[in-house]
């Protein structure tokens, strides 16, 4: 669905299946780009962000294996880049039988833009996990604990 672009979107909505759909379809395109010479664990992810757009990223890694960056932070920093700070949902998609969750670093980078974001894990088979940011990293330190 196209929704017109003065139309902000919350976190505490529930996203349509149609978001969902695209989501999920834009975070494993977005494997496709996968660098993982290392793991070859290619993963993809996805943002939507308030204003409607979304943003994609893959993981990154590096000779250097401490500097690998994971799919999930490449999507939220290509959003960041791009001015969008709002992050209403975060989509990953892994090539495993399960889904799996993002890993902690990737939590509390989400954290910063969407406390409330919705997380979609989605997998090689139809299985998923959907829940959200705070479920995954609760009592999280963030912005407000600056101030
Ligand atoms: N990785 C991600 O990109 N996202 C995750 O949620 C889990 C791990 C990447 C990092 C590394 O390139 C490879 O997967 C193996 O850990």
């Amino acid at each position: 669905m196209n929704r017109p672009e003065n139309v902000s979107l919350s976190s505490t909505m529930s996203l349509s299946p149609s978001q969902i759909r695209r989501l999920a379809a834009a975070a494993r395109r977005a494997a496709r780009s996968s660098y993982a010479p290392y793991s070859e664990f290619r993963v993809g992810a996805a943002v939507l962000t308030a204003s409607g757009k979304i943003f994609s990223g893959c993981n990154v890694e590096n000779a250097s294996s401490g500097l690998t960056i994971c799919a999930e932070r490449t999507a939220v920093f290509t959003a960041v880049a791009a001015g969008q700070r709002r992050l209403v949902a975060v989509a990953v998609y892994t090539p495993t039988p399960r889904p799996t969750a993002p890993c902690g670093a990737c939590r509390q980078v989400i954290h910063e833009f969407g406390p409330t974001a919705t997380v979609l894990c989605v997998c090689d088979s139809p299985d998923r996990i959907e829940i959200s940011l705070d479920q995954l990293l609760p009592k999280a330190f963030g912005p407000k604990d600056l101030r």
